[in-house]
């Protein structure tokens, strides 16, 4: 049977005690005292306490701000966009017609949906004639993912990776082909540009980066955009068919650009 017997048992911690503290800032303050083991301990001013809170989480802040800018500038920077087209985005697109509103919405849904595009691998083709607007609206896309996520985005044109590549083959190179590759297998997003420039069949070489590329995304379930002046119907023999098959997983997304040119609209 167990006692209802109430026994008080001495604190080592008793109630604390109110008193008025004076602060050299801010005046008299309510005050508690506590007595542990014999030792006073005092409350501060509150209102000073509030003071270093806010200080502290401006600073931190702050150091936040910095950070996000430093790791923009970093972004930017090994995003490669050459200096044409680094300042382009969805704004300084003029879409004057329903198919280019088309192409410029496309791709706004594209960006604005990234998250989603990204966990799914979609990949996307603008393909065309030249002028249209296909490498603006690609880097558009980059510019605003890299702005709005933490996503990265690499923007290349497939005669500089082969170039680069070919480089590493020089023996004072101190890149390797596989570092090369790594750098664009990767980020979030490729913008692979210029495919299928050459109107000759492509070399064993270009057919076997590619693949690499395009492949090791693949596996990664990174998705893709890919930039020609070549059709659909014209993309994979410039690509290898097991290329183009990867980029139609998930759901590839076609955005034709079949106006005229708008490069120096009075022309020649
Ligand atoms: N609708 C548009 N509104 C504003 N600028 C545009 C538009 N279309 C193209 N431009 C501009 O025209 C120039 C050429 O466009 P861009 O280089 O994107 O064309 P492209 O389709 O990639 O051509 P190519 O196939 O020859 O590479 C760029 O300076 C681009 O900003
Ligand atoms: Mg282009
Ligand atoms: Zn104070």
């Amino acid at each position: 049977m167990r006692s209802d017997k109430v026994v008080s048992m001495p604190s080592a911690t008793p109630a604390p005690q109110q008193t008025t503290g004076v602060c050299e800032e801010h005046g008299q303050f309510p005050q508690k005292v506590n007595v542990i083991f014999g030792k006073e301990f005092k409350t501060g001013c509150p209102e000073c306490s509030r003071i270093r809170i806010e200080e502290e989480s401006a600073r931190a802040e702050a150091q936040e701000t910095q950070a996000l800018r430093m790791r923009m500038a970093q972004k930017l920077g090994s995003a490669l966009i050459p200096k044409r087209f680094a300042g382009k985005t969805f704004d300084g697109y003029i879409a004057e017609t329903p198919e280019q509103q088309k192409a410029l919405s496309t791709c706004m849904r594209y960006a604005a949906d990234f998250k989603q595009i990204a966990a799914a691998g979609r990949c996307l083709l603008l393909l065309g004639k030249p002028g249209t607007g296909k490498t603006h609206l690609s880097v558009a896309i980059a510019n605003e993912i890299m702005a709005k996520s933490s996503a990265s985005a690499v923007y290349r044109t497939i005669g500089s990776v082969l170039q680069a590549i070919r480089a590493t083959y020089d023996r004072s190179s101190d890149q390797s082909e596989s570092q090369i590759l790594s750098s664009l297998i990767s980020p979030s997003l490729l913008i692979l540009d210029e495919i299928g420039v050459s109107k000759e069949k492509p070399s064993d070489f270009e057919l076997t980066t590619l693949f690499a590329i395009i492949n090791g995304r693949y596996e990664e379930q990174r998705p893709t955009v890919i930039v020609s002046n070549l059709d659909a119907k014209a993309l994979p023999n410039a690509m290898g068919e097991r290329c183009a098959d990867r980029l139609r997983e998930g759901g590839v997304i076609v955005i034709p650009f079949e106006w005229e040119s708008q490069r120096g609209k009075e022309g020649f």
